[in-house]
């Protein structure tokens, strides 16, 4: 005790507290205090402390079934004990088995590099839903309205409204409420909507799985008479998807069923122990109301004459309702707690102006296109009809362009009840893809108040944060994240305004690590992987979209589609750490890497023609790319090398020895082979482009196909097809085809992402900058030059000069796939690298952008990441010869900094001389820069005589 007393004293001399680590944030599957059904669900949190330069040596975990029983002594479900570890993530509860309902509160301490033990910290929880199918009282109940769908070409019946009035004894302590639906619900008790979410309960292969949605409702229920009620919509499950109507698929809509349906059960606790469920049956009462016509697609009609205020609460008439249907389960389908983060509406929008149009309809416009709904707010007699279509852009007379919607009708209509003070209407079950609200019908002069716009989205946290000295990257890298928040919809779809907004593969796979940087991502995969592993085909390919309904009778899989269940995975295990997804997934992984293996037939590699069965042949190939195509059986066998890699490396995440060793060879032979077939005698890609005949059949086939595109030498770059050796070679290879095309990139889907990254790689970064700021078609920077405030589909999908001058039907203005440049402006301008799984250990190597670009480069750049284990900065500034690096690096980590520049002598650290400085480790030069270790803090860093 003496010596204890005396070192503090001796720390307290010396000004040093032994404050120690602070856990803040804790997690439970990624969320805050969330209901799961995981078994063993992973905890994480992230650790504070005043001072530099930290780890945690050990961590103790206390889980217990009441906040009562939340110290040492009393954890009944476990005391993990003092583990010694760095890990903050991904920790699986190892305690007592959890049960259906469980509430397990917790908390944690760490022990820092002094092996001090911090204080515990705040404690947070989590409750368990059912583990067991049987928990499930509540029968699926609804209401068959299919036969008044009534439209020529849109069969839109009403929307189902289902109510229960109950009986809940005085004394109640706790109520959950438990609920989900085949089609989309809404739930509310005693009048009162509960929760926030929207679309619930997701999009899943409805026939292998549902999600459900649980709520502590304990302080919206009462003793006596409660109403528990729910209006139903057909959403995915029933109603319209994709563009199976634009491109005559005999199924249309009701792809999993005809007839929406609902299961719920309210469970309440009693002081006494007791519990009551109330569950759906066939005493519920079932009707329809207000709701004429609800579909995702094609929007809601609402005639608020037929509303009923009362409907769903106690002491309603239920005169004329009648007794709800109960339909069978499908025993072989799952019900599970939805994984993912809740669709809510993130952000609120007022309008920026409102204009006539000279045929006597008013234009409402925002500032940002974004997909959501509106909120209206409107005065006048009752049956007035107000009619709002949706659009992205304008005419140059001002009238609204819908040509891009195609099928989606995108029209919402409301019809007044005449309310004397005004009335205020939002749809429920529907979104758009907008910026512009047309709107017919209006009675009196809009102020601003007649509208507010509603974002909608996947509620991802917001993780990155992006800006410069150049405007014009600035907006871009805002179009970025509003493109990635309209588009993460419950599923990465691709656009959120046409008839489309599927979860398409090949987009989501160029993308996911952009988004990783953005945005809080995790939960969303844990999600989407599932669809992708229910929607493999039998034959082990991973589909075109997922979920996989069948939107046309030719959609099958594609090369640089199908990929999509291996790289999704792999990233997330990088960015988050997460093994648990690739150990779930293996199975899936494996088998698609087996019909790799045979449809090669031996070969190792796909020559060409390899996939001219699929539809398109070759299936989508480079994807909106300019001149000759690249082979779409070249860019799969580089797939195929890059999986094997990537298997390699999960195998070995996951200690699957045999597979690894499996995958190693694998990955060497496909090399090889592609490399043998691909290459000619100088080491040029090449193939044999007689192979493809006319090209017919091919998307843009006619064009004519070539070994030596832009996109093959960026994807051999950044798939580590071609050696480390012969990387610049390569790479300046493809500098020649980009100096040959102007500078400019003729890139599509599957070679711009790559592209930036692969010069960078290559030693071209200048190059990369060039393409980065050019503001001449096709780039980046032209779309913002021509108004974008969303990633568009295309380059030129509206041009300032030529207006719509394509397709219009296939004219996305809110599709990320081109946003995957956000790899580049994260991984190599701010130069954020992950080199350890999780962010534990990174790398903070910025490229810092050419001198002499004025006003159209970039002489500053400030940029963070939100890592698992905390804000990890990067900033840059050029002042004179001067270059200014700021750097955060979160407790529990280690980086490596590189700064630019030879001489380590020119460079100061906060102040002082980098070379006197004891605390941090210089690790050898590379490159033109100075690498430096680092532990967690801030560092200031100043390079004197800089030039680039
Ligand atoms: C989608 C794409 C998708 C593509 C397949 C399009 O209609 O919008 O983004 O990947 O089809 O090439």
């Amino acid at each position: 005790m003496k010596i204890i007393t005396s070192f503090f004293l001796m720390l307290a001399a010396f000004g040093i507290q032994a404050k120690g680590l602070t856990p803040v944030y804790l997690r439970c599957e990624y969320k805050e205090n969330p209901f799961t059904d995981v078994t063993s669900p992973r905890l994480s949190w992230e650790l504070t402390t005043a001072e530099n330069n930290h780890i945690q040596t050990a961590y103790q975990i206390l889980v217990a079934g009441s906040m009562a029983d939340l110290s040492e002594e009393k954890a009944d479900l476990w005391n993990s004990g003092k583990i010694n570890s760095r890990a903050t993530a991904q920790i699986e509860y190892a305690g007592k088995p959890l049960k259906s309902r469980q509430v397990c509160f917790w908390k944690i301490r760490s022990w820092d590099k002094n092996g001090v033990a911090g204080e515990w910290s705040t404690a947070a929880h989590w409750e368990m839903g059912f583990l067991d199918k049987k928990e499930w009282k509540g029968d699926w109940i609804g209401l068959d309205l299919d036969k008044l769908g009534k439209g020529k070409i849109y069969h839109l019946p009403p929307a189902p409204y289902l109510r229960k009035e109950i009986n809940i004894k005085p004394g109640f302590v706790k109520a959950r409420l438990y609920v989900t639906a085949l089609g989309l619900y809404e739930f509310s008790i005693n009048g009162k909507k509960i929760g926030d979410a929207f679309l619930t309960p997701g999009w899943t292969d409805y026939d292998k799985r549902v999600y459900y949605q649980t709520y502590d409702v304990t302080d919206q229920i009462k003793s006596g008479a409660n109403a528990l009620a729910s209006q139903l919509s057909y959403g995915w499950y029933a109603g319209y998807l994709g563009y199976s109507l634009l491109v005559g698929n005999p199924v249309v809509r009701a792809f999993y069923g005809k007839v929406p349906l609902l299961k719920a059960q309210l469970e309440v606790e009693y002081a006494d122990g007791k519990t009551e469920t109330f569950a759906t049956n066939d005493q519920w009462k079932v009707s329809q109301g207000a709701l004429l016509e609800s579909d995702l697609l094609n929007g809601e009609t609402y005639d608020a004459r037929l509303e009923r205020n009362d409907w769903n609460k106690t002491g309603f008439d239920e005169k004329g309702w009648k007794k709800a249907e109960v339909f069978p389960d499908k025993p072989e389908r799952q019900i599970q707690i939805y994984p993912g983060p809740p669709v809510k509406v993130t952000q609120t929008l007022d309008i920026l102006f409102a204009m006539a149009t000279p045929d006597g309809k008013i234009i409402f416009g925002f500032n940002q296109n974004f997909a959501g709904i509106v909120r209206l707010h409107v005065k006048g007699r009752a049956g007035d009809t107000i009619r709002l279509r949706y659009g992205e852009k304008l005419y140059p007379d001002g009238r609204l362009m819908t040509e891009n919607l195609r099928m989606a009708r995108a029209t919402d209509t409301y019809i007044l009840n005449g309310a004397p003070e005004g009335e205020t209407w939002e749809p429920k079950f529907t979104y758009h893809g907008f910026q512009y609200v047309e709107v017919t019908g209006l009675k009196e002069k809009p102020d601003k108040n007649t509208m507010l716009g509603l974002v909608i989205g996947s509620d991802t946290p917001k993780t990155g944060s992006f800006e410069t000295d150049n405007k014009m990257v600035n907006q871009l890298y805002s179009n970025i994240d509003w493109t990635q928040r309209a588009n993460y919809v419950d599923i990465p779809t691709d656009c959120p305004q046409r008839d489309e907004r599927v979860g398409w593969t090949g987009d989501a796979q160029v993308y996911v690590k952009s988004a990783t940087f953005n945005r809080d991502v995790a939960s969303f995969f844990t999600k989407w992987v599932v669809d992708l592993n229910d929607g493999q085909y039998e034959n082990g390919a991973y589909p075109l979209y997922a979920p996989r309904p069948n939107l046309r009778k030719t959609d099958t899989f594609s090369p640089g589609w199908m990929e999509a269940g291996i790289i999704c995975p792999y990233q997330i295990y990088r960015t988050y750490g997460d093994t648990r997804m690739i150990k779930q997934g293996w199975g899936h992984m494996v088998r698609f890497m087996d019909f790799l293996e045979k449809r090669s037939k031996g070969n190792n590699v796909f020559k060409e023609k390899s996939f001219e069965d699929i539809d398109p042949k070759g299936g989508y190939g480079d994807w909106l790319s300019f001149g000759k195509k690249t082979p779409p059986d070249l860019l799969a066998s580089f797939y195929y090398t890059y999986c094997a890699n990537l298997m390699v490396e999960m195998a070995g995440a996951i200690g699957h020895d045999a597979d690894k060793k499996r995958f190693t060879d694998m990955a060497a032979k496909v090399r090889s082979s592609v490399l043998a077939h691909y290459t000619d005698s100088n080491g040029q890609f090449k193939c044999d482009s007689a192979a493809y005949g006319d090209g017919k059949g091919y998307v843009d086939g006619q064009l004519g196909f070539t070994g030596n595109t832009q996109t093959v030498y960026a994807n051999a770059i950044y798939m580590n097809i071609v050696n480390l050796a012969d990387r610049e070679k390569a790479g300046l290879h493809l500098l020649d085809l980009l100096n040959k095309n102007g500078n400019k990139l003729a890139t599509g889907f599957l070679g711009a992402k790559p592209l930036l990254p692969a010069l960078s790689a290559a030693g071209q970064s200048d190059m990369a900058y060039k393409l980065f700021l050019s503001k001449e078609f096709p780039s980046w920077g032209f779309e913002v030059e021509n108004g974008s405030t969303t990633i568009w589909e295309r380059w030129d999908s509206f041009t300032k000069e030529d207006g719509f001058k394509y397709n219009a039907a296939m004219n996305s203005f809110s599709h990320y796939a081109f946003g995957a440049v956000c790899e580049w402006m994260f991984g190599n301008a701010a130069g954020i690298q992950v080199t350890k799984p999780g962010f534990s250990e990174f790398n903070i190597r910025p490229e810092i952008a050419p001198d002499g670009m004025g006003i159209d480069g970039i002489s500053w750049l400030k940029s963070s990441y939100h890592s698992m284990n905390g804000d990890i900065v990067s900033e840059w500034g050029k002042s004179g010869e001067k270059l200014l690096m700021k750097v955060g690096i979160p407790v529990n980590t280690v980086a490596n900094i590189y700064v630019p520049g030879n001489d380590a002598e020119k460079i100061l650290v906060n102040g002082r001389k980098l070379t006197t400085d004891r605390n941090l480790k210089m690790k050898g030069k590379e490159e033109g820069y100075i690498i430096i270790e680092a532990g967690s803090g801030r560092y200031n860093f100043q390079v004197e005589g800089y030039k680039k």
